[in-house]
């Protein structure tokens, strides 16, 4: 996986809906990690936290089944929800750029026993 140049993929990024639903290697899963740990935030006081997750932790509800989730969480301060969504396209733009499709999906919730965690 590259760290790409986020800009240029502005422009060919779109969101993708029908997945492989195939795993990802254990080594890109990790890639995605280390790239987590290191978005830039637009409020630095603000906590977040992200986690991957795979399918069986998430109820779809009407959206078709994907490989991996990837939710965010955060601190509820002024400016969080601008502040998770700078951060979530950074990560938008970084699978777009290493050829893996995603889209932002609200409809689905984390099941009971994963929210408890
Ligand atoms: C916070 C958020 C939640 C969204 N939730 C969903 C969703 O659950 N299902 C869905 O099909 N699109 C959802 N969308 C819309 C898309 O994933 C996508 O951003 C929108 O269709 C614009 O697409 P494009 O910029 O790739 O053309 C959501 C968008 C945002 C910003």
């Amino acid at each position: 996986m590259e760290t790409p140049d986020l800009y240029k993929t502005i422009f060919k990024r779109k969101s993708i809906r029908t997945y492989d639903l195939k795993p990802l290697e254990e080594s890109t899963l990790k890639k995605i990690s280390e790239y987590l740990q290191n978005l830039t935030p637009l409020h630095d006081d603000i906590e977040v936290e992200f986690k991957i997750l795979s399918q069986d932790m998430v109820k779809r509800r009407m959206m078709k089944k994907a490989p991996h989730y990837l939710a965010a969480f955060s601190e509820l301060k002024e400016g969080h929800l601008s502040n998770i969504g700078f951060m979530l396209q950074q990560m938008d733009l970084f699978f777009s750029a290493n050829g893996l499709g995603t889209c932002w999906q609200g409809i689905p919730t984390l099941k009971k026993e994963v929210l408890e965690n």
